[in-house]
């Protein structure tokens, strides 16, 4: 098993580029096989979880060579339907090729993703909606059998809850179903923008009616098309959280700024200095670091996905700072690691309260899930001496080249087996 050493503190200077979106590229690559005609993809991260969805769709029969950076998938003659769990136990969003594949052949079998560290993961909320398209569903063994005899069917959809995951499977399935389908209240994720302009690409006619409200009219003909994935907003929130903790000065290239304002408003408050250009963020860290309350909602709220890493980072506030969790029911796996640090965080249902004013001592700490894992190495690198972080095989599922990047900036940190 390998792990990350990290000997701490030093103050991160330079320039980090971001990657891919890994939340973008998942269902963009499930939503290929909606198509016939070659798909060419840019700014795939080189992630494990992509690993895995390429595996899952060479399983289902997808032809899928990489020329340098370019991904070139071949779905003509991609003819299975069954998606197993061993792929999709270690990838929830594995579920996503259900609608796909229901929209192209009308029926499947695709494993229910199992739950994970930070939660049960449901999808009823898919299932649910997915019927409204004139899906029958049995749940056995663990796989969803799911069926549509008279194809899929357009209709108006409201989900019950804002669902990432949800939102996509219907977006792509909706897209060849017969007649209009709307989508209300939509999840509005960047990468799930991303994805509607993928598919738009492929000849998909599909519109934003409202802020969270789609309509997509279903389409018989599909076209060949070259395609960028968005850069990875959450892998861009990690360094700049990175720079603020270790009193840094960054330059985050590869982003769009205005995508992630709410985490540079968050960021500014708590001291940072930040300053913006077109497609470049520069950060300085400040030794005084303000407490500040954050509750994670949708976007654009504060994103689930940073609240680990904000929560180390808010361990150094002069005051107590209190995170509201409302997205996953146990995303706080990484306190008690942080606490083996010296943090003193409490947690009462999805609330932390963060004391503040730690001063983090090197420890040997686990990895438990791909965010919190993170986290630790960010409080690790704003700490004197060595941090030992296990099970980093959570790390390489989300973050590229994550030990390069650091040390590209001033970072002691190495990967040991
Ligand atoms: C996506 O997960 C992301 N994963 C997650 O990122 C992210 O944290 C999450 O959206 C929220 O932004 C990918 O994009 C691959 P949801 P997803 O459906 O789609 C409940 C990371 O670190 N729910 O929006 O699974 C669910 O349990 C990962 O990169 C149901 O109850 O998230 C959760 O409490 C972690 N029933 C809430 O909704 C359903 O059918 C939000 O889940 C579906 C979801």
């Amino acid at each position: 098993m390998q792990k990350l050493e990290v000997l701490g503190a030093n103050k991160l200077k330079g320039q980090i580029n971001i990657s891919g979106s890994k939340n973008a590229s998942l269902p963009i690559l499930a939503a290929t096989l909606l198509s016939h005609k070659k798909v060419y993809l840019n700014n795939l991260p080189n992630v494990k979880d992509i690993e895995t969805m390429i595996n899952l769709l060479q399983s289902l029969g997808s032809k899928i060579k990489f020329n340098k950076k370019k991904l070139i998938i071949d779905n003509s003659k991609q003819n299975k339907k069954f998606a197993s769990y061993n792929l999709v136990k270690t990838m929830r969003a594995g579920i996503i090729v259900l609608g796909p594949l229901l929209a192209k052949f009308g029926n499947a079998k695709v494993s229910l993703p199992g739950g994970c560290a930070i939660g049960s993961r449901p999808v009823d909320i898919h299932l649910k909606a997915l019927s409204k398209l004139g899906v029958k569903y049995k749940i056995m063994q663990g796989y969803v059998h799911a069926t549509a005899p008279k194809g899929l069917i357009g209709s108006k959809i409201h989900f019950p809850k804002i669902s990432v995951g949800a939102t996509e499977n219907l977006i792509i399935a909706a897209s060849l179903a017969k007649g209009t389908t709307i989508l209300n209240n939509c999840a509005i994720e960047p990468e799930i923008k991303d994805l509607v302009n993928f598919l738009i690409s492929i000849g998909c006619n599909i519109s934003w009616v409202s802020k969270r409200s789609l309509k997509i009219i279903g389409v018989t003909e599909i076209k060949e098309t070259t395609y960028s994935v968005m850069f990875d907003r959450i892998e861009a929130g990690t360094y700049l959280i990175a720079a603020a903790i270790t009193e840094g000065n960054l330059k985050i290239r590869n982003v769009i700024p205005n995508i992630i304002k709410t985490e540079i408003d968050i960021l500014r408050k708590i001291g940072a200095k930040i300053s913006i250009k077109k497609n470049e963020i520069r950060i300085k860290g400040n030794k005084k670091i303000k407490n500040i309350n954050i509750k994670t909602a949708p976007y654009p709220g504060f994103p689930t996905d940073l609240q680990a890493q904000i929560m180390a980072l808010l361990c150094k506030a002069s005051k107590k700072s209190v995170i509201k969790e409302d997205i996953f029911e146990n995303r706080f796996m990484h306190v008690a690691e942080l606490n083996r640090m010296g943090a003193q965080i409490s947690t009462i249902g999805n609330k932390a309260l963060i004391k503040g004013n730690t001063k983090f001592a090197a420890a040997e700490l686990m990895a438990t899930d791909l965010r919190a894992s993170v986290s630790l190495v960010l409080a690790a690198l704003s700490t004197k001496g060595k941090s030992v972080i296990n099970r980093i095989y959570h790390l390489d599922r989300g973050y590229e080249n994550i030990e390069k990047k650091l040390k590209m900036v001033g970072a002691k940190i190495r990967r040991v087996s």
